[in-house]
């Protein structure tokens, strides 16, 4: 297959699309065998966790549901404030509901710890977090992650979904960016 244009502005890869199915693909096996028996929900935190969450979905092995969130978190692009706003709310009632979050990447735990605290105001019967990416350099609160791929470098990532500036989302790998793409700014 011809290299994607975009691969130009990544300095290194990290995490291949080959590695990156492997970490979804273990995650899954354990998420469908945590929860047998039961029906959860899968959350997912627009955007970034969108690529991540469809190919998850898709490898669990249970009469799941899925439901979409969308949060900003007050700040600029790459550092987060810890205040978070719902842009986008769930459309179904979760009370009593077994819920999984899946988020793309934790960083500094803040935006999770958040929305976390939120879903357990509604009731839940149980909550989980499945996270493909963990920065645990940067994290700032305590959080437990119960289902994590891969662990990252305090690096800024791009790809499978993340994104810099909204692009990049459609990388099919994991990389860092050239400092040149920050620079230009
Ligand atoms: P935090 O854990 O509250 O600091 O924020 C996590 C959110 O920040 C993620 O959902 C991403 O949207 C964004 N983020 C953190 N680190 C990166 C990165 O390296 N690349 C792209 N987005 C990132
Ligand atoms: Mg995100």
């Amino acid at each position: 297959m011809k290299q994607h244009t975009l691969l130009k502005d990544i300095e290194h890869i990290l995490y291949s699309e080959e590695a990156i199915a492997e970490a979804v693909d273990k995650i899954a096996k354990q998420i469908t065998e945590d929860y047998r028996g039961k029906s959860p929900v899968f959350i997912c935190i627009l955007k970034g966790a969108s690529v991540f969450f469809t190919d998850l979905i898709r490898k669990v092995d249970l009469p799941l549901s899925i439901d979409f969130m969308a949060i900003s978190s007050y700040g600029s692009s790459t550092k987060t404030s810890g205040v978070v706003r719902i842009l986008k709310d769930l459309d179904e009632s979760v009370e009593g509901k077994d819920v999984i979050i899946v988020e793309d990447i934790i960083d500094t735990g803040l935006t999770l710890s958040y929305i976390k605290n939120t879903l357990i105001q509604r009731k839940v019967n149980s909550i989980s977090i499945a996270a493909l990416l963990d920065k645990p350099e940067r994290r700032k609160t305590e959080l437990e992650i119960d289902y994590k791929g891969l662990v990252i470098p305090n690096e800024f990532v791009v790809g499978y979904g993340l994104d810099y500036d909204e692009k990049y989302r459609n990388l099919s790998s994991i990389g860092v960016l050239k400092p040149s793409i920050y620079m230009d700014e």
